[in-house]
């Protein structure tokens, strides 16, 4: 017998199939009985009749939510069945039959007791599709970074130095030696990019921020890039290029999923046809102020800045050439403007905030130290940092996308929370 996976079952139609997952909700409709089985890769319905084994039969009315079983029976196509297949089956065999009733209920639950659950709560209809857009996610950054022949590397987690501010590192005892977890790759990735070209990682950043908002968490995951040779305007084109590609495949891959979760695809997809928005930070001001936000030049952005640009535009918009004292030590100054920096971020659209920070970064020793003692940051940590400017220098830039803030507006979720299997928060360590 072949054991096949819900999202399958197409191609299996009239066979009979074993299915191996978990029962999440049944119910009996006179003289025959439904059984909800989901797998990981999706819902099955399996319709029991009193044809089937008696006991399997019998299993079908008792069964607790969230029992294991295997589920023997045959596919067919029914036009009414969520996914148009269903399973008649012939016989259930329990795996593991819960003592307990499984804590969440298909009912409405508070957040506070989804998050202390969050350990079962992804079990649930809605997270399962989140959580597999999310794995979509990953493979369509690697795919697009190794399309374009960039090289995947690393970065230490435990690092000596900061990269995004001194405010939101989280401190750690090396050996009697101060150390961090690591904010931002980026640092690494200038130095392995004088090795290999072009590079990029996927992985976990790590900020102690205080604010409790849908968009922070203190552990998220970060797709960096670094080119050498890279200006300004490549850095964008790069950027441009991965979001959409991002959609495109998500759209492609994960269709099924979008639509569980009511987002409609043909949205995100006219969001990124176009070619993206791009002012000034100087601009962006101007239009924060017209939709009746209170800021001043100068100001970083806070959420309804954000949302006033991503409602302004409907569409991702890069705002660029912030003044440089609102951002990090390691942005090349404009040229024509040194007030400025050669940066931008990124915001999403319908107020998922700012998915991008990227920027070209300072190549000469020189203007690296005046920004570092200018920053207020100490020389000797960056030594090595410093280093990367006194041999074989070159233009280079980089930035790095969010992937929970990028999930959250693909897949439309109010919350980065549901955006991660176990998200770290300000308030949130369990589970
Ligand atoms: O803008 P950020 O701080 O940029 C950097 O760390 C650069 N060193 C990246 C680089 O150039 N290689 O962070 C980049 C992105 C943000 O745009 C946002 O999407 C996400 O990371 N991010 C967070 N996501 C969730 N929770 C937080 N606390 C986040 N902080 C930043
Ligand atoms: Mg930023």
């Amino acid at each position: 017998m072949t054991q096949v996976y819900v999202e399958d079952l197409a191609r299996h139609e009239g066979e009979e199939v074993l299915i191996q997952g978990w029962l999440y909700n049944k119910r009996s409709s006179g003289k025959v009985r439904f059984v909800l089985v989901r797998d990981g890769t999706g819902i099955v319905q399996g319709v029991v009749t009193p044809d089937a084994d008696p006991q399997t039969f019998e299993l079908a009315e008792h069964l607790p939510q969230e029992s294991s079983l295997r589920v023997w029976g045959v596919v067919r196509a029914d036009p009414r069945a969520p996914g148009g297949y269903e399973i008649l089956v012939r016989r259930i065999e329990p795996v593991h039959i819960p003592k307990e009733p499984f804590p969440i209920g298909l009912k409405e639950h508070g957040v506070g007791f989804l998050m202390d659950h969050r350990h079962l709560w992804i079990r649930m209809r809605k997270q399962v599709p989140i959580l597999r857009i999310r794995d979509a996610v990953f493979w369509a950054i690697r795919a697009f970074f190794k399309e374009r022949g960039f090289v995947a590397t690393e970065a230490p987690i435990i690092v000596g130095t900061a990269v995004e501010g001194t405010t939101t590192l989280f401190p750690l005892d090396y050996f009697g030696e101060p150390a961090y977890l690591s904010q931002s790759g980026q640092l690494y990735l200038e130095a392995t990019c004088m090795a290999l070209g072009r590079v990029y990682w996927i992985g976990p950043c790590f900020r102690a921020e205080k604010s409790k908002t849908r968009r922070h968490l203190t552990e998220f995951w970060m797709a960096e890039a670094e080119a050498a040779f890279l200006d300004h305007e490549g850095n964008l084109k790069l950027q441009e290029d991965l979001v959409r590609y991002i959609v495109e495949y998500v759209v492609s891959e994960r269709r099924r999923e979008l639509l569980e979760l009511e987002r409609d695809p043909e949205i995100l997809l006219r969001e990124v046809r176009e070619p993206f928005a791009r002012i000034t930070y100087r601009e962006a001001i101007e239009i924060i102020r017209s939709h009746g936000v209170d800021i001043a030049y100068g100001d970083d952005f806070g959420a309804p800045a954000e949302d006033a640009l991503s409602a302004h535009f409907g569409r991702p918009v890069f705002v660029e050439r912030y003044p440089k004292e609102v951002k990090p030590f390691y942005m090349k100054r404009d040229p024509q403007d040194p007030s400025v920096v050669l940066n931008a971020d990124l915001i999403a659209p319908e107020g998922y905030g700012e998915i991008i920070g990227g920027s070209q970064r300072v190549d000469t020793e020189e203007e690296l130290l005046a920004q570092l003692r200018e920053a207020g940051l100490p020389l000797e940590p960056y030594r090595w940092y410093i280093d990367l400017r006194k041999w074989g220098s070159v233009p280079h830039s980089g930035f790095g996308l969010g992937v929970e803030r990028t999930v959250a507006w693909i897949t439309g979720v109010n919350h980065i929370r549901e955006t991660i299997p176990f998200p770290r928060m300000l308030d949130r360590l369990y589970p």
